[in-house]
């Protein structure tokens, strides 16, 4: 299963880099500033008028019996207009809360989308920009699996996660300065004990959570092994190693068992601990604050005495929920860092400077050309390649699997910079072309044809967007294409792809020729192009590889004797060396390793 490992999660520290990295996207953030501006000002107005709350209602709780003590019946009526106010001032409070909320969620999300759109974009724009070394070091199914894992982590912090922990913090500190300005004896109590506790639990929480998370590993690693077991059952018989494996089996299913009666233990402590302590605290709050309202001269009112139980349970919730918070900024932090290393990365654009727009020919010389993959600077791949090719000629390079065929072929493209020597296209240098200007003269048949999702006529106009439809079945039928195309109901119109019909290899074969023909280019590769298929269709694409040959400077990376026959240079390739080069009949004369291979592969029987 090609199931993308599964990262270790790295706890993402903010240092300085990374925060640096963060700063980058706020200049994402610029074209739209005005509008977070205008959420900011909802997020700041929403969130001080929660504040309110408490407060008012606090005080409503406390009118009615705080009344009595000091005021005297005579105004009982003010008094019932008193409880209607705060009813009024409350309703009117969530009103406004509301209001304010609403437009912050809308307009954070609008800024939130809009961001991500261009950073989408741009890291599209890059990646498909990016030089093909990049390809080979990082998996594919890794890089798309982490790209939209980060932005989805950066998408969910943007959009609620910082508004959130703001509004927390505008809470917590509301309700300190609140609580300080009321009773600082009571505001004192109140903190020496539930934040204290909040944190607390939060943490015990955490470390609970990370040992379910250790049995929960444990319990994948021992399905493994019955997977692993069954699937291999004849191994497990024939080899009567039944013991064994139960053995290994019951290893892992015990430390299951340790892990969760352990974590148990500690769910156990965890929760008498929060009913006590948490209890407690709350006791100890509402005892004391209790006791201030009490006497004849009580320090506190009853409206303020419940004002300070609302703005402590507040800031108790607000307290438990800042840990999580916190380290999923900290998650987007780092989810930002990767987003951002990858749109900084030097790309193509940037690494190929060549700026000249000769006319490419398809004149092609090699002059002493070595070379080794970027990741593996010990191997060397080609050695002091030497050759000249003049436009039209057709060269067949030869030679047994890992001489470096393919190699050549990507080293024309410029897929990688040459490490010694140098390649030029009608006596300029490969490093002062332009490389679109030389990738658009030059097409490739690959031996694995990819088609992408769409019609038929999107797969072959992609060697020419601009193609006419006349043009375009003029190409299918030069390819051998268009006798399979026109039966499909749908034509051109035809739907390939994942979700489409599947072609077959000859078929997609003919369309990648197509393509090609579409292209019209100077130079044409053809990467072992006929080796998967069977005879008839062979025959088909052969014919139509003769026609697409025409006119042009062709390398055939051939097994098929037919082509190499045809070929007006033939270059055999070995240990990244051309050992033997002429045309077919003088090295079949000559009896060096091409006449050794022909007799070996049997190419002969082929023709
Ligand atoms: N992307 C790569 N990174 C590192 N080494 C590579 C890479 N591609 C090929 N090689 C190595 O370069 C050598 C030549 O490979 P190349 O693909 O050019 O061989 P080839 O002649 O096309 O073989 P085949 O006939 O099997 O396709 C091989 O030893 C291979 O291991
Ligand atoms: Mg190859």
């Amino acid at each position: 299963m090609l199931r993308p490992k599964k990262k270790k999660e790295k706890r993402e520290k903010l240092s300085k880099d990374s925060i640096q990295r963060a700063k980058k996207l706020f200049s994402y953030l610029k074209p739209y500033r005005g509008l977070f501006t205008i959420g900011w000002v909802f997020l700041v107005l929403s969130s001080s008028i929660g504040l309110l709350f408490p407060i008012l209602m606090g005080q409503l709780l406390g009118t009615g019996s705080e009344q009595p003590s000091s005021m005297q019946g005579a105004l009982n009526l003010m008094n019932v207009d008193n409880v209607t106010t705060y009813a009024i001032a409350l309703f009117i409070m969530f009103a406004t809360q509301s209001f304010f909320s609403f437009f912050r969620i809308v307009i954070f999300t609008n800024v939130t989308e809009n961001t991500l759109r261009d950073i989408r974009k741009d890291a599209f724009q890059q990646l498909i920009y990016m030089p093909m070394d990049f390809f080979n070091k990082n998996k594919v199914g890794e890089l798309t699996s982490r790209l939209s894992a980060d932005i989805e982590k950066l998408q969910e912090t943007m959009r609620t996660t910082i508004a959130e922990f703001f509004r927390q913090l505008v809470l917590i500190i509301g309700s300190v300065a609140f609580l300080v300005y009321i009773s600082p004896k009571l505001a004192l109590i109140m903190l020496a004990t539930v934040p204290v506790m909040a944190i607390v639990a939060v943490f015990f929480g955490r470390f609970i959570k990370k040992l379910s998370k250790r049995a929960q590993d444990e319990a994948a690693a021992s399905n493994g092994i019955i997977e692993e077991a069954l699937m291999g059952i004849s191994n497990v018989k024939s080899f009567t190693n039944e013991l064994f494996m139960i053995g290994k089996y019951v290893k892992t299913v015990d430390t299951i068992k340790s892990l969760n009666v352990k974590s148990g233990l500690w769910r156990g402590i965890f929760v008498s601990f929060l009913i006590f302590c948490m209890s407690g605290a709350i006791v100890v709050v509402v005892w004391q604050g209790l006791l201030m309202t009490q006497g004849p001269n009580p320090e506190l009112s009853r409206g303020d005495f419940f004002t300070c139980m609302l703005l402590t349970i507040m800031m108790g919730m607000s307290f438990g929920s800042i840990p999580d918070m916190y380290a999923s900024i900290q998650k987007a932090i780092g989810a930002t860092e990767n987003l951002m290393n990858i749109i900084d990365s030097k790309n193509e654009k940037a690494l190929l400077t060549g700026t000249l727009k000769p006319e490419i020919t398809g004149a092609v010389c090699f002059e002493k050309v070595s070379f080794n993959y970027p990741q593996r600077q010990d191997v060397s791949v080609l050695k002091a390649l030497d050759f000249n090719v003049t436009k039209n000629q057709t060269i067949a390079l030869v030679g047994s699997s890992g001489a470096g065929k393919s190699t050549i072929a990507s080293l024309l493209l410029n897929y990688y910079p040459v490490t010694q020597g140098s390649i030029q296209f009608d006596g300029v240098s490969i490093s002062d072309i332009e490389t679109e200007h030389l990738r658009s003269h030059m097409a490739i048949v690959p031996q694995e044809v990819i088609l992408f999702g769409g019609s038929i006529q999107d797969n072959i106009s992609f060697g020419n967007i601009e193609a006419t439809a006349e043009q375009i079945i003029e190409a299918a039928k030069q390819a051998n294409a268009w006798e399979f195309i026109s039966k499909f109901p749908e034509g051109l119109g035809t739907e390939v792809g994942d979700r489409g019909i599947q072609l077959s290899g000859g078929q997609k074969q003919r369309i990648a020729i197509a393509r090609a023909i579409l292209k019209d280019p100077k130079i044409l590769i053809l990467d072992e192009a006929t080796s998967a298929l069977d005879s008839e269709s062979e025959q088909l694409v052969q014919e139509a590889l003769n026609k697409l040959m025409e006119g042009r400077t062709s390398f055939v990376i051939a097994h098929r004797l037919s082509t190499i026959r045809k070929a007006d240079n033939i270059f055999v390739i070995d240990e990244g060396m051309i050992k033997e080069t002429g045309k077919h009949d003088d090295l079949i004369a000559s009896n060096g390793i091409y006449a050794n291979l022909v007799e070996l592969q049997g190419v002969n029987a082929l023709n």
